[in-house]
């Protein structure tokens, strides 16, 4: 679906959100969601916390999975995504803070993979994501999931693209500051969620578009993977989808 502005399109996906949230609440049971981070996402959480101060929207049966995490990354850090989404989301709304999941850049290396596992545990014992929001990186990755992941795959360590640290460095101060590491959720994980919206806003995200939306699948282009989904939607603005 291609909208002229960003804004437009981003407050049409925190109604859409809003709406399973309420439906959620009515079921009485828990609305589980996997968020993004990114500049892509910025607008969609405005609005929800909008929703939230000006019509009530409550968050108290939400529960979150965040998509990624820099590894190492301690929480405090102005780069983790521990930070963004509480600046953005979490402490603007009234989320309990047990029902918000992060992966956890402080994590051993010894304790690494059990916690993977863990994670992705976690996310099936909720029944799955009942919604999950994505941008998208110019190495077609979603999440983490960089350019050789398997459509299988579940939340794990992975090491990050040249690209994607060098798209990272701006924010970090320079590229020698970005982790080379990182904790995602897989493609799997990402695919087995019952609905999926990915954003993409810009020029610069065009070519990527156009691979992930009318290439061939393949594991060279993660975001590939999500043609198959059954219910996914590309969010995009007329810039993103220029290439189309
Ligand atoms: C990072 C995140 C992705 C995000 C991507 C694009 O790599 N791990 O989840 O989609 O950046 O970011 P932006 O939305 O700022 O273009």
């Amino acid at each position: 679906v291609i909208f002229e502005s960003s804004k437009e399109a981003s407050i049409l996906v925190a109604h859409e959100l809003a709406n399973l949230i309420h439906r959620k609440e009515e079921l009485n049971e828990p609305c589980v969601l996997g968020l993004a981070t990114g500049s892509s996402p910025i607008k969609v959480y405005e609005e929800l916390v909008r929703m939230h101060k000006e019509e009530n929207l409550s968050f108290k049966n939400v529960v979150t999975f965040n998509l990624d995490e820099y590894y190492p990354m301690d929480k405090n850090n102005i780069q983790s995504y521990h930070h963004f989404m509480h600046e953005h989301l979490f402490n603007h709304v009234d989320i309990l803070p047990e029902n918000v999941n992060i992966p956890n850049g402080t994590v051993s290396a010894e304790e690494l993979q059990q916690y993977c596992i863990d994670y992705e545990m976690k996310i099936i014992s909720y029944g799955g994501l009942d919604f999950q929001l994505l941008g998208i990186g110019r190495t077609g990755h979603i999440g983490f999931n960089e350019p050789g992941s398997h459509i299988n795959s579940g939340t794990r360590s992975i090491t990050l693209d040249h690209l994607t640290r060098a798209d990272a460095a701006p924010s970090f101060l320079g590229i020698d500051n970005v982790p080379r590491k990182a904790i995602t959720m897989g493609i799997g994980t990402v695919r087995n969620a019952k609905r999926i919206v990915l954003l993409g806003w810009g020029i610069s995200k065009a070519e990527i578009l156009k691979k992930t939306i009318e290439g061939e699948m393949s594991s060279q282009v993660p975001a590939t993977y999500l043609q198959e989904h059954n219910n996914t939607t590309f969010v995009l603005d007329t810039e993103a989808s220029s290439e189309l």
